[in-house]
């Protein structure tokens, strides 16, 4: 690390800005190389004891600086410029060059294939222009863009089209100017190529706004299901929330170089390719539900997050966890409620309680910063949209939509902060959120205890409740929270009434008396996650066996079998040789096979065995080798015993051509499922099978079905299929990513030589953040076994490219380090390999602040 250490930004610092900019013309005169900006700003001064005008910049050639005209001689530093004792009020022109064709760190301007983009979240701004780069500096754009007009026919930027016009030397302009005044962050320009897709959608008011999508060349019929996807959205905004869009045009670009998922700048958005392009050859089920699920976030951010924006950058789950939270719910409104929630429950489970756990564990509002970009985190998307539900489940649906509309009137217009959020919420509803207000200021994942007494003779049951949160890296005291806890409760022997209840557990302790529980009964709680917490519930067998088969909340059931199975998973990995397969494993399975077709989707999620990454989290230790070798024998156990029932199962779920239909997606999903444990029987027969099914597959969710089953148990067949795969779809950025990270992910002996020979693949491109994440992310997250090779040689590998990466890209770099932080759990050699590697990565001389911060609180 060099010298002068990055240094932490705190929530408690804040200060409002001394100056306001109510006005920006933006001109760009677009090239490769040079790209020259003249910024024309309207400058004020709101705190006259504040003489000097403090600018944040990064990576800019300074041509001039000119205060109503007159040049100016500024102070000049790594970070930006100061200009010394300017006006009360005046025009500040400032010129500068950017080189977007060098720009691989994805931020700022940059080139994406032939087109010239932006991204400018969260600090992106400052790498175009000096400039207030924070958001509650709030101006009127007005941009104008000059390029090549054969290279970049589409000139475009935030807001409507006023003016173009043609220059001399084939070059071409247009002016754009967006009435809303906005942060700088939201600001966007693209200029290039592309197919464009249009379309319109009227607005309950009864204003037509103009749809335009620009793919690349040549893909605007894999643009279809992303239009759609966008006017549902503004449909459901309207009819949900009473929300409608406020300009006359809605443009979403698709790029292949990206660092995030999408971006949403007003009027403007930036998509990775991956969730705007499908048609059923390329893209999964998966894909298809993604790309309507981020068209629809960036769509909500129009409300929650851009005409309110956030006054700081510690207020981040103010837009993100609230429009989280509402393209989840926008998601189950269109698809299966239980399945989205459970795909829900499962990032929380996988990823964010190990985010809590880790050395980066922060709350939803983090105190403290040192690299924006590592805080957009699942803690601050997921986590914050877990608070913002539990609000939700606590004032009610008519409750919560009239604090949101209490939000939106009282802060239309504004950057606020999350504490304006819940004020607006609490004083909608007359409600008394001070001690949910926890929730933003607290980290880690509480423990909820329960035990249970059942009184025969008064047909009562008493729950006692306990809450008690871990200390976290970040904070070792811990209060107590407002936690909802749902709760319901199962006649054990099926018959008879089920009673559902949301208990609010507020202090330390808490008993409740239900009355009227007639029989014996079996209890689930925190139904439907019903708060981002542990449970600590010693449930019998049999309770548990009667929450799968009765409970009325699909995702109680879901989570019953999943503990079955994880507690069948731990108990083998204890057993030092021989593992044994509890018995009650036969019997839940048997169980859900014979239901398996009424509830195809809800079953293949309680089928599949619980991922390395869930049981993680279930302890404090974790045995590695023991746990994978529990895994593959419990898969290849259940492939055996239930053969017969997995082949007739299969053939039962057959579809007519491909359509992305809810009733389609369901049996496609447990067909998958069932193609795991047909392929746990490694004769020539499956391979047969398998091969033909390839074959014959009109459709991406199957093909990678297959793929996914032969990799998963190694068989020779896999290397066939991928030949023909990559033959296929070389060409394909997007198909080759699957194809990449199928290499990638496979756990076998040889798995680092092959990712050597992926990264020396022609296809291979260290630029391009989805390949990057294909190989290395799915290595680091999913490869266990190569992962955690023993030797320590998978923390190395990781290792060495992160330092290739960090001088590329830091920010992906950053989350790719992710795996190497929580190695709290693992054997103490393990852990000593990876402290290695990251001891490696802090004395690097030019490390980046985004891995220097996670590297430095990992040691
Ligand atoms: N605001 C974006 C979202 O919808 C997140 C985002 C996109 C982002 N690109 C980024 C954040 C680059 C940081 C850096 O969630
Ligand atoms: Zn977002």
């Amino acid at each position: 690390m060099s010298s002068n250490q990055p240094t932490a930004m705190k929530l408690a610092d804040y200060q409002p800005c001394a100056f306001r900019i109510t006005d920006i013309y933006l001109e760009f005169d677009l090239a490769d190389q040079q790209t020259r900006v003249t910024a024309t700003s309207q400058v004020e001064r709101v705190q006259q004891s504040c003489r000097d005008l403090q600018l944040d910049g990064k990576n800019l050639t300074l041509i001039g600086v000119w205060v109503d005209g007159q040049e100016t001689d500024v102070a000049v530093s790594e970070h930006g410029i100061t200009l010394a004792d300017v006006p009360d009020r005046f025009e500040l022109k400032i010129v500068t060059d950017i080189n977007p064709i060098d720009n691989h760190a994805l931020e700022g301007l940059y080139k994406s294939g032939g087109a010239f983009c932006t991204q400018c979240e969260a600090q992106g701004f400052r790498r175009i222009t000096y400039f207030l780069d924070r958001p509650d500096v709030m101006a009127r754009y007005r941009v104008k863009l000059t390029a090549d007009k054969k290279t970049c026919p589409y000139l475009l930027a935030n807001g409507n089209l006023v003016d173009s016009g043609e220059t001399t030397k084939g070059r071409h302009w247009a002016v754009w100017e967006d009435p809303f005044p906005k942060p700088c962050y939201l600001f966007a320009l693209v200029a290039g190529d592309f197919d464009l897709l249009e379309d319109s959608f009227t607005t309950q008011s009864a204003k037509v706004v103009k749809l335009q999508l620009f793919v690349d060349k040549g893909n605007s019929e894999r643009g279809h299901h992303a239009l759609a996807s966008l006017k549902k959205a503004m449909a459901w905004d309207e009819q949900k929330y009473g929300l409608e869009y406020d300009l006359d045009r809605y443009m979403i670009v698709a790029v292949d170089f990206f660092n995030m998922g999408a971006m949403e700048n007003k009027g403007l958005n930036v998509f990775n390719s991956k969730y705007v392009l499908a048609d059923a050859a390329s893209a999964t089920d998966q894909d298809y539900f993604n790309i309507e699920s981020v068209i629809a976030h960036e769509y909500f951010h129009n409300w929650t997050g851009n005409r309110i924006t956030c006054r700081d950058w510690f207020q981040l789950s103010l837009k993100e966890g609230l429009t989280v939270f509402r393209d989840q719910q926008f998601s189950a409104d269109m698809a299966s409620d239980a399945i989205v929630r459970i795909n829900q429950v499962k990032v929380m489970r996988e990823h964010q309680f190990a985010e809590d756990s880790g050395p980066m564990a922060h709350p939803i509002r983090p105190a403290e910063v040192v690299e924006m970009n590592n805080f957009y985190s699942v803690t601050v998307y997921d986590k914050g949209a877990e608070v913002i539900r539990m609000l939700h489940r606590i004032l009610g649906e008519a409750g919560f939509r009239k604090g949101m509309d209490c939000y939106i009137s009282r802060h239309d217009g504004q950057a606020v902060t999350c504490d304006d959020f819940v004020q607006a919420m609490a004083d909608a509803n007359h409600a008394d959120l001070s001690l949910f207000r926890r929730w933003y200021s607290q980290s880690g994942t509480p423990v909820v205890g329960l035990t249970s007494h059942w009184d025969k003779a008064k047909k009562t049951l008493t729950l006692n409740m306990t809450q008690y949160t871990p200390p976290t890296a970040d904070q070792p005291h811990k209060q107590s929270l407002h936690i909802p806890v749902g709760i319901e409760i199962i006649p054990l022997s099926g018959k008879g009434e089920r009673i559902s209840r949301v208990i609010p557990l507020t202090s330390g302790q808490h008993s409740v008396t239900i009355e009227g529980v007639q029989c014996e009964s079996a209890i689930a709680a925190l139904t439907g996650f019903s708060a981002p917490a542990r449970l600590d519930y010693q449930a019998s067998l049999e309770e548990q066996m009667a929450v799968v088969l009765y409970a009325s909340d699909p995702v109680a059931r879901w989570d019953a079998s999943q503990k079955l199975v994880s507690d069948a998973l731990f108990d083998m990995a204890k057993q030092a040789h021989e593992q044994t397969i509890p018995k009650y494993i036969d019997s839940l399975f048997a169980g859900l096979l014979r239901q398996a077709l009424s509830e195809p989707a809800l079953i293949a999620e309680m089928l599949e065995l619980p991922s390395f990454e869930t049981l993680s989290q279930q302890r404090e230790q974790i045995d590695v080798d023991g746990l994978l070798q529990a895994r593959g024998k419990l898969n290849a156990h259940l492939g055996a015993v239930f053969a017969q029932q997995w082949r007739s199962l299969y053939a039962s779920l057959s579809n007519p051509g491909y359509a992305y239909e809810q009733g389609q997606v369901e049996r496609r999903r447990l067909a998958g499922v069932t193609l795991g444990y047909i392929a746990a029987v490694k004769d020539d027969d499956t391979a047969q099978m398998l091969q033909s099914i390839y074959q014959h597959s009109d459709n991406m969710t199957d093909s990678l079905a297959v793929l996914k089953a032969c990799q998963t148990q190694n068989l020779p067949l896999f290397d066939t299929l991928m030949q023909d795969f990559e033959n296929k779809w070389q060409d394909d950025p997007l198909v080759m990513d699957k194809w990449f990270s199928l290499h990638a992910g496979r756990q076998h002996e040889a798995c680092l030589s092959t990712l050597q020979l992926l990264l020396c693949h022609g296809r291979y491109n260290v630029n391009n953040p989805n390949r990057v994440r294909s190989v290395m992310g799915t290595f680091a997250f999913y490869n266990t076994a190569g992962f955690h090779r023993r030797d320590g040689s998978g923390y190395r590998f990781l290792t060495d490219y992160l330092l290739e990466l960090d001088g590329v890209n830091s920010q992906v770099a950053a989350r790719l380090i992710t795996p190497m932080l929580q190695y709290a759990k693992l054997d103490e050699d393990r852990q000593q390999k990876i402290r290695l590697q990251l001891l490696r990565l802090f004395e690097h001389k030019n490390l980046s602040r985004d891995l220097y911060e996670k590297v430095q609180k990992a040691l």
